[in-house]
């Protein structure tokens, strides 16, 4: 782990390779050095504005957890909007010029940070929809039920052609022959979910290892460097540690730095076939304990 210190005015990639930085995104990503990421993978806040009273299923009337977290607060969409448009302009500065990016996230933002990403000159390849197989329960029986996340998956600029795209793997993860974007896989459960001393969710939107893994083995080679500026519990380095590739993370939250620390005392076990062997991506499999 690296804290981050006002007086450091910048990083060279040695110092921050295969590190988290614990830090403000907006202020560490200005000091790394420029086109230096081949991958930036961005799991935002939400802003999801919910209610501040309790939330109580209709069915069962059990309290539901939802994403309010401090992280998870703006003043209005505009704060929010200004959030989103500095670090993405932050992050473009650091991408080589065939590097990609993927960001994440509901409806209740992802068409206000496609836009910005447009209006910041960034070319938008796909939007994959992530289908979860195991959502949260429909809260009050008043809308559908929220089953997709959806990813946003983009060029800095237009002119950008030999970024990484191995359709072998986006064939093999997407539905249907044509490997279609839409990817169904559940939600982050069971012996995954990182806990805290108290027994609770370390963090309350922790990715799953699989999404990562499709991201990365879809998107990057092995040896290239990955971004992600808001780690959280550190899903994207801990993947991408598993499937030879580097990353650089940065976490405002101490507490979340120390998770990602705990976390990779323990690697994760994938097994790990060369990406150049197209016949046999299949077993790119999970190890089960
Ligand atoms: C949606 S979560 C990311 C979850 C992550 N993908 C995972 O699998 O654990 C967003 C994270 O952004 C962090 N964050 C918010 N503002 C930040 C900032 N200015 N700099 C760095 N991290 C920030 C929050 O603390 C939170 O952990």
């Amino acid at each position: 782990m690296l804290i981050d210190r006002p007086e450091k005015e910048s990083y060279t990639c040695r110092e921050v390779l295969n590190k988290v930085l614990l830090g403000d995104a907006l202020t560490v990503l200005r000091k790394l050095p420029e086109e230096s990421v081949d991958m930036v993978f961005m799991d935002p806040p939400y802003f999801l504005q919910l209610p501040p009273k309790e939330l109580r299923r209709w069915t069962v009337r059990t309290v539901v957890e939802g994403v309010n977290d401090d992280w998870d607060q703006f003043g209005s969409f505009e704060e929010y909007d200004e959030f989103i448009k500095n670090i993405l302009l932050a992050i473009r500065r650091v991408m080589k010029p065939n590097a990609t990016l993927w960001v994440i996230a509901t409806y209740h933002s992802i068409f206000r940070i496609g836009k910005i990403m447009q209006d910041l000159g960034y070319w938008i390849l796909n939007d994959v929809h992530w289908v979860k197989t195991n959502p949260m329960p429909n809260w009050l029986g008043v809308r559908f039920t929220n089953a997709t996340e959806t990813l946003i998956w983009a060029v800095k600029d237009k002119k950008a052609k030999k970024y990484t795209f191995n359709k072998e793997f986006a064939k093999e993860f997407g539905i249907g022959k044509i490997g279609a974007n839409v990817w169904v896989l559940p939600i982050c459960s069971g012996r995954e979910r990182l806990k805290g001393e108290d027994g609770k969710k370390l963090h309350s939107t922790q990715k799953p290892v699989e999404l990562l893994r499709r991201v990365i083995l879809t998107s990057t080679q092995e040896g290239d460097t990955i971004l992600d500026p808001v780690a959280g519990v550190g899903t994207t380095g801990y993947v991408a540690q598993a499937l030879n590739r580097n990353f650089i993370m940065i976490e405002i939250n101490p507490k979340y730095v120390k998770g990602i620390e705990k976390r990779f005392e323990e690697p994760l076990k994938l097994k790990a076939i060369s990406s150049k062997d197209k016949k046999k991506v299949a077993e790119y499999v999970t190890v089960e304990e």
